[in-house]
């Protein structure tokens, strides 16, 4: 499949007092349109930094971003070029995304507005686009605090939406939902991916979630991807220690997987060696 975007040696430096946190150390990867990637890590591994930077809304950010080919510019600089519009976030919380004192018809048509498109077609593409993602026309004419949060994230998606972009990267984004919106939500993003052939970056903490919808996953660790492939491969055969240990936790797909996971990072965090005893500590762990 040919890469929309493809992302090569992406690095994230952050500071912290008068220490520097590599949060993200060097990443290569790609997503082509109608397909759905899958990114995986424990938290603090790099996930969400690895989505801003890609976006762009990363200030410090280094590395290449392509988009169909063409190199994006000015990464890192807090900047967005003109290809930096074809590529839109989702964030986990849709209500912090949503201005809550204004309607949500004008917030939708902001992206269309910027573009050129007179307020009235704009309004119309609103009202079409929440239709699209289930939600009533008349939404427009409504505020954020109207609303559940899984019609708020239906929200957010039909304003990343609205300027057509070629791929979006959703972070976490039905990991605030209750569990029937969760699968709704989910599966309005397969359908969308499939019906304007965009690319997703679906990033995640659930990997039962992303085993369902994802064609390839790529597995994070420490700010690395440690590795990638198709999603069956990957379940099936893991290569990398961390992602034996990710997989052999999934029949625990609870908040005991979740504690699993955090203390292979703690071992980890002393190289290689201890990613060995991480994955015999999670088969142990198992009743
Ligand atoms: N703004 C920030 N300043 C300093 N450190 C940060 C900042 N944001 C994230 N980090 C650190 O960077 C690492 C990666 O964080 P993040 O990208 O949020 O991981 P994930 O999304 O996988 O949970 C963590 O160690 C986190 O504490
Ligand atoms: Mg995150």
């Amino acid at each position: 499949m040919k890469p929309i975007v493809e992302v090569k040696n992406l690095a994230v430096e952050y500071t912290r007092g008068d220490q520097k946190v590599r949060a993200v150390a060097g990443v290569d990867l790609s997503v082509g349109a109608g397909e759905i990637l899958g990114l995986v890590g424990e938290s603090g591994c790099g996930k969400s930094t690895l989505g801003k930077a890609i976006v762009g809304i990363l200030q410090g950010a280094e590395g290449e971003v392509t988009f169909d080919g063409q190199p994006v510019t000015k990464i890192g600089r807090g900047q967005r070029d003109a290809h930096f519009r074809n590529l839109q976030m989702i964030f986990q919380d849709p209500y912090g995304s949503l201005n809550p004192r204004r309607k949500i018809g004008d917030q939708i048509a902001d992206g269309p507005r910027i573009g050129g498109v007179s307020k009235g077609e704009a309004i119309e593409k609103a009202a079409s686009l929440l239709e699209r993602v289930g939600l009533p026309r008349n939404a427009v004419e409504r505020y954020p605090h109207q609303f559940s949060g899984g019609q708020r994230q239906r929200i957010a998606i039909a304003r990343a939406l609205a300027i057509s972009p070629k791929v979006i990267i959703a972070d976490e984004p039905i990991s605030a939902l209750d569990t029937s919106s969760q699968a709704a939500v989910a599966n309005l993003l397969v359908n969308l991916v499939e019906e304007f052939q965009m690319g997703l970056i679906f990033i995640s903490h659930d990997l039962s979630i992303v085993r369902r919808i994802s064609d390839r996953v790529a597995v994070m660790y420490l700010g690395k991807i440690v590795e990638t492939g198709k999603t069956e491969e990957i379940w099936n055969f893991p290569a990398h220690p961390y992602t034996k240990a990710l997989m052999s936790a999934i029949p625990h797909a609870d908040g005991k997987a979740l504690v699993l996971m955090s203390r292979c990072r703690s071992h980890s965090m002393m190289g290689e060696k201890s990613l060995v005893s991480c994955k015999m500590q999670v088969v142990r762990l198992k009743p």
